[in-house]
């Protein structure tokens, strides 16, 4: 993997190579992230700040409230990313910070942030989709080249994704309403499930029986998704066992029976589009690929003969190191100092 880049303020040339540090931000969501990757795949520093203390009192993200939070964390997390490194900006080969898609007020911070150091230290700037970055995680640690299936699956999103090559990723499926991670935020409000819903779900289904309850898989094309069915037919469980049982509904089987569903109609279409494009790699990736039952499931298909890959819990949520990757691995087509930040996929 060798890129050539060139600096903002002089226009010199850059190779990056094995041996290149890229520092990347993330501030797409609720976590002000920055990080240091070496050659990709070797994380130097990883530095996280977390608002999720501060939604938590709301049951959910507030984007006026993030984006401040976000101004308030971003040097702290430069200048402690650079000390855990032991690095100077002088080591550093390009600066890179994701673009979009997520919440406009908070990815200012972290994008202004990152031209303004690559303007400073005269070195290139490298947008990157938040997207890519998700899947980029799998890179860390690992020898992972493409071709492979890639499943997303993020509080914002749920897509099957086709990386052909590092320059040629397709979406080939994705939910046509709630995402996956909306999808156990929303559930796990409606039984009372602190914010972020998904973690907690997740745990009380371990503990309960995936199949005391039916629920429907939805029928959509060949590789997409929808979870608001699943979603409504939760709902109407929950209120047909309260009435059962008053408050002290068997939240332990609603929940993994909930979760069997998800992961289920998760892994036949990964599986479908795996035997369809012919590969014999599969990785899945976002907040929602720490999930127990999704991860197991997935590792199941190595005994068919694929090589899995999940990034480990740390990088499967928002991070900057999947970032770092990200600029390094995939051409992300962001690298204009004029690029603006996004709130959804275009096009
Ligand atoms: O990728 P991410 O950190 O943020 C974006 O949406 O970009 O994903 C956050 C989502 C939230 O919806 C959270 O509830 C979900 O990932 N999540 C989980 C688990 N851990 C995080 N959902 C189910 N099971 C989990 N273990
Ligand atoms: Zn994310």
């Amino acid at each position: 993997m060798n890129k050539v880049k060139k600096t903002l303020f002089s226009d010199k040339t850059v190779k990056l190579d094995d041996k290149s540090y890229i520092m990347a931000i993330e501030s797409s969501c609720d976590e002000t992230a920055c990080a240091i990757v070496q050659g990709g795949r070797k994380v130097i520093s990883n530095v996280v700040a977390s608002q999720i203390k501060t939604h938590e009192q709301y049951g959910g993200v507030i984007p006026e409230i993030a984006a401040r939070e976000h101004l308030e964390a971003i040097n702290v997390v430069i200048d402690k990313a650079f000390k855990e490194a032991n690095l100077t900006p002088d080591d550093i080969s390009a600066f890179a910070g994701t673009v979009g898609p997520g919440l406009v007020g908070c990815l200012l911070v972290g994008l202004n942030a990152t031209k303004t150091l690559a303007l400073v230290h005269d070195k290139p700037f490298i947008g990157v989709n938040h997207l890519n970055a998700h899947v980029s995680a799998n890179f860390i640690d690992t020898d992972l080249k493409p071709p492979f299936i890639a499943l997303l699956v993020s509080g914002g999103h749920t897509q099957i994704i086709d990386v052909k090559s590092y320059s040629d990723l397709e979406i080939i499926g994705e939910t046509i309403d709630d995402a996956v991670g909306e999808a156990y935020d929303k559930v796990a409000r409606l039984i009372g499930l602190p914010y972020p819903g998904g973690p907690r779900l997740d745990k009380l289904a371990q503990e309960g029986n995936p199949y005391a309850y039916e629920l429907p898989e939805a029928k959509v094309g060949e590789f997409d998704f929808s979870f608001s069915g699943l979603k409504t037919a939760t709902s109407r469980l929950v209120k047909k066992l309260k009435e059962e049982y008053g408050e002290n509904i068997p939240l332990n089987d609603i929940c993994a029976s909930f979760q069997e569903c998800v992961s289920e109609t998760l892994i036949k279409k990964v599986k479908h589009a795996l035997e369809v494009k012919g590969y014999n790699q599969v990785v899945i990736a976002g907040g929602v690929a720490a999930n127990s039952e999704i991860r197991r499931k997935v590792f199941e298909l190595e005994k068919e003969g694929y090589r899995v890959n999940a990034p480990i819990m740390k990088y499967c949520t928002d991070n900057a190191s999947m970032v770092a990757s990200s600029a390094f691995f995939f051409d992300n087509t962001f690298d204009n100092i004029d690029v603006e930040v996004f709130s959804r996929v275009k096009g």
